[in-house]
């Protein structure tokens, strides 16, 4: 919505902002991609359900008011929920609190009634459920009776216990959380998604929910998902209130929020005071929040408290209102990003919010600047809704120079002047020469990172001088600079100088997957480039390699494997790995622990179906770590098949050869 909402008077109005609902409610849940702030939406949300207690006869059927979350997603097996998934009331005051808190002594009759506080984690919410202690079934809210199920993309997130320990463990459980994304992490994706032309997550939520509905599990291990667990399905927690459930859930090995960030209160004092200090907190989490759950913290008492509608009378979120400053839009700049992905950026006049100065913000593409109408001179919102990239919300038109002109995304590079392409399918607009130095600049500033070669006081600005002057223009250039050059950098004396070559000549013995990094190569992550190092005996062999042989890497996933032999297809990519290796790089491989002596060692495995104890990542892993080899097909050569649940047809291959069949038991019974 690129205009404040007004307020609702006529039934016309109330139509019109149905119809708009409708539509933002299909950018948030389809695309995950939403084009108002979560306040706005609650607001308008807001507004609705107040007009039809006022209007009853207005109420459209179809209102967003009227379905508690998202339909069935394309791809995914729908199952219901064992205990319908609800959602929470929303207050916004101490006001709206008070009359919670007074709801609830009321019903309750009593005086006094202790309340769990706890952190509202901004993320998307997943129902787990436990049979016998194994994980079988992950299930996304979906319309609150029914959900998506994504058990296998859950099993690839890292603090999913897939069996449980400790005591009280029903036969069947089901336990609910929150899925979400640390800001960090969200902040990478973010900047990989515009390197690839792709619109970035507006918020952790969005990049949860979006990236449990991939359809490629090995694709969701990448997203680096964390869970937070706060509840057991309705009736069926072994403790008697909140805060024992959520000792409980530790107990049988799932993360929960830090004790910090749980409290007791007694009233409304105890429960604002909470408040408070998370609100104070927030900013330094590394996560995000978006307000807190008070919920009675007598088990039992939920029970007589019901529902009413779609929410339980038992809890209620308190949301924090984001961080929101105007400030005018001096310029827009375009910034040049390594694979040539030209980005938009607003420069703020500068202004405080939430604890920091801004001074620029990313308007991520020119649909975006297009779809907001962002121009230079608007006197703009910015939001930092604990989140720390800040975003251009809305433009106050009133305040709109009467001379202002659209903005348009430049037909030329900036940097290189090269004509800008706008390949199909795609949001981004790209300078397409590979030698811009823009581009150039990026991608040795990335070769560079911490996340690559790590090559310590090599930062941004450094870069942009070595670029500049002419020392650096492609990454093996790196290893021919000498303290002569590097003196006619700014600020750069004896020390720095003999630090900045220190680092250099320490990258050259870098692992390979650090190398591998460094490429820059599409859809390369960490995990990746380390399966790769792995998998490959040196440099020369990664030069060679086919995408047949990359698919048998387990791990690997089709559009990965494409991208990745693309990029050693390419004569130029080749010159410069060469280049590295002449002007003495030599990448290390990481030394394999293996385990010379255990049944793995040597052994060749094929995984197929899927395992309760493991994840198929997690299980190659160990084979990995105990000196097995594991492939994707199955051969003559096959040592052992591990078979899970649902097969394919590897399984009955490995009959007809007579390879040896192992139960993800028996695995677990040879591990140690
Ligand atoms: S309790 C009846 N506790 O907020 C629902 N929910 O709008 C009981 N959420 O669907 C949920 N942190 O996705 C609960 N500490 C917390 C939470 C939390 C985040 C999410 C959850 C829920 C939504 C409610």
């Amino acid at each position: 919505m690129s205009k404040q909402f007004e307020k609702v008077h006529t039934q016309q109005q109330y139509i019109a902002l149905v119809e708009e609902m409708i539509e933002h409610d299909k950018h948030y849940y389809d695309e995950c991609m939403p084009q108002i702030s979560d306040f706005e939406y609650d607001q308008i949300m807001h507004e609705l359900l107040c007009v039809e207690k006022e209007h009853p006869d207005w109420a459209l059927p179809h209102s967003p008011t009227q379905r508690v979350a998202e339909g069935p997603t394309k791809g995914f097996v729908q199952r219901d929920h064992l205990v319908p998934m609800q959602s929470l009331a929303n207050t916004y005051s101490e006001k709206e609190l008070s009359d919670f808190v007074n709801r609830v002594y009321k019903l309750l009759e009593k005086k006094s009634v202790e309340f769990c506080c706890e952190l509202k984690m901004d993320g998307t919410a997943i129902s787990l459920t436990y049979k016998n202690g194994y994980l079988v079934h992950a299930l996304t809210r979906g319309n609150g009776q029914m959900g998506d199920d994504v058990t296998n993309n859950v099993k690839k997130i890292k603090s999913v216990p897939l069996m449980l320990k400790g005591s009280h463990i029903p036969d069947v459980v089901e336990v609910r959380g929150e899925v979400h994304m640390l800001l960090a992490t969200l902040r990478n994706l973010n900047a990989q998604r515009e390197e690839e032309g792709l619109e970035p997550f507006a918020n952790p939520r969005n990049a949860a929910a979006g990236s449990l509905k991939l359809l490629d599990p090995h694709e969701v291990a990448k997203r680096k998902l964390n869970l937070v667990c706060y509840a057991i399905g309705e009736g069926q927690s072994p403790a008697a209130t909140q805060l024992e459930t959520l000792h409980l859930l530790k107990e049988w090995g799932f993360p929960v929020s830090r004790s910090e960030h749980v409290a007791l209160a007694h009233d409304l004092k105890g429960i604002w005071s909470f408040a408070e200090k998370i609100h104070q907190l927030r900013d330094d989490l590394p996560f995000e929040i978006d307000g807190i759950v008070v919920k009675v913290n007598d088990l039992k008492a939920h029970d007589i408290l019901g529902a009413t509608g779609k929410t339980p009378r038992f809890a209620v979120a308190y949301k924090f209102a984001p961080e929101e400053a105007m400030t005018r839009v001096h310029d827009i700049t375009v910034q040049v990003g390594r694979s040539g992905v030209l980005t938009p950026v607003a420069e703020l006049e500068k202004v405080h919010l939430a604890g920091s100065m801004i001074t620029r913000a990313t308007l991520h593409n020119a649909d975006e600047v297009k779809r907001k109408d962002i121009r230079v001179g608007d006197m703009v919102a910015i939001e930092k809704g604990g989140d720390v990239i800040p975003k251009v919300t809305r433009v106050d038109f009133s305040m709109r120079p009467h001379d202002s002109q659209p903005w348009k995304m430049p037909s030329h590079c900036p940097i290189c002047k090269t004509p800008v392409v706008h390949r199909e399918g795609e949001v981004a607009i790209r300078c397409p020469n590979m030698k811009c130095v823009g581009q150039c600049q990026r991608r040795i500033a990335w070769f560079a990172s911490k996340h690559a070669m790590d090559i310590e006081h090599m930062g941004e600005r450094v870069v942009e001088q070595l670029v500049e002057k002419g020392f650096v223009l492609r990454i093996s250039d790196i290893y021919l600079l000498d303290a002569e050059k590097l003196s006619q950098l700014d600020g750069f004396k004896e020390k720095s100088i003999r630090n900045l070559l220190g680092s250099i000549e320490k990258s050259r013995k870098c692992p390979l997957s650090r190398l591998i990094m460094g490429l820059g190569i599409k859809y390369v992550g960490t995990e990746t480039a380390e399966l790769l190092a792995d998998h490959v005996h040196d440099l020369d062999h990664l030069l060679r390699i086919r995408e047949e042989e990359l698919l048998k890497i387990e791990g690997i996933g089709e559009k990965t494997a494409h991208t990745i032999a693309e990029y050693f297809r390419d004569p130029d990519h080749i010159e410069e790995i060469r280049l590295l290796l002449r002007h003495g790089v030599e990448p290390q491989k990481a030394a394999k622990k293996k385990i010379s002596g255990h049944a793995f060692f040597d052994k060749t495995f094929v995984l197929t179906g899927s395992l309760d104890q493991f994840t198929r990542d997690e299980a190659a892993q160990l084979i990995k770590e105990r000196g097995g080899h594991v492939v994707g097909s199955v051969s003559k050569q096959t040592d052992y098949v591990l078979v899970g649940s649902d097969p394919g047809s590897k399984f009955e291959k490995a009959q007809k050869l007579g390879i040896t069949i192992l139960s993800g038991q028996q695995f677990q019974k040879m591990l140690d």
